[in-house]
């Protein structure tokens, strides 16, 4: 429990740049405040308490603005900064050292029972204002823009932005840039999707140029032959 508490509080030292002290960010942080309660509300709820572990959510959402149902599947160093206008749906599952900023939604689409709510693989993180709304994954450190609606399955390392949400391109990480992108801000060479599509097709063209030669040169050493031999012929005559 304390293990987990001070892994939560590390976590927001570690992707805030503002937060200055270990006790301001005990003192200070709905989005901390919002996490704890849910861990207390998601055992309660595992435990069968589901109306204590609702009322214990809806107190948590009245104190911070952050709406998470106790049936969602929170993973270790959860980051929401700012808080506010948060909603986490009953079928969500979040993994490790996700990054929630403001007015994200993770919600259903469908009126049915079972799975309705989106799966957040390891790192990911989801700008201010984007909702998140379906049964589908969103693939370990993808990135996900402010205000982007998100209505279909996420591929990891990618970023996806707008409304429906779109890929803007790969990211390459080198290794050498600080694990976390506080706000999702650039860490690589993200790339603009449309110019490495053209990279591609350069390359290809240069490569069937290559193999083009080749058959040339081949072709017309296979035709000069012929004449070769004639000329043979006609010297020894
Ligand atoms: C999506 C995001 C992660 C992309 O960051 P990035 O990789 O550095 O990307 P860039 O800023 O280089 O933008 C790449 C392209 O996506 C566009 N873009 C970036 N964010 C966008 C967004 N939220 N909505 C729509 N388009 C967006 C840019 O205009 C750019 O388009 P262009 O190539 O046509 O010029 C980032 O913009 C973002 O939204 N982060 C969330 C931040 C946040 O919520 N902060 C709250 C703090 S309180």
């Amino acid at each position: 429990m304390f293990k987990s508490l001070r892994e939560d509080v590390d976590a927001v030292f570690e992707r805030d740049p503002a937060a200055r002290s270990r006790f301001e960010i005990l003192l200070c942080y709905p989005g901390l405040h919002a996490t704890l309660f849910h861990r207390v509300s998601h055992a309660l709820w595992q435990r069968n308490w589901k109306l204590l572990a609702r009322f214990l959510s809806q107190i948590s959402r009245f104190f911070t603005g952050i709406e998470i149902h106790p049936g969602a599947t929170i993973g270790k160093r959860f980051f929401i900064d700012h808080g506010m206008g948060i909603v986490v749906g009953e079928t969500a599952e979040i993994g490790n050292d996700v990054t929630l900023y403001q007015g994200v939604t993770l919600g259903g689409v469908k009126f049915r029972p079972g799975k309705r709510h989106p799966t957040i693989e390891d790192g990911v993180v989801i700008g201010a204002g984007a909702a998140v709304l379906g049964p589908f994954t969103v693939g370990r450190n993808a990135r996900i823009g402010s205000n982007a609606v998100v209505l279909k399955e996420v591929a990891p390392e990618v970023t996806v932005v707008g409304v429906p949400a779109r890929v803007t391109g790969p990211r390459v990480v080198t290794g050498s840039e600080p694990c976390f992108p506080a706000y999702g801000a650039d860490i690589g060479d993200t790339g603009d999707p449309v110019i490495r599509a053209i990279d591609r097709l350069c390359e290809r063209v240069s490569e069937l140029e290559r193999k083009l030669e080749t058959r040339e040169r081949e072709h017309d050493q296979r035709s000069d032959e012929p004449c070769r031999r004639l000329r043979a012929i006609g010297d020894n005559d």
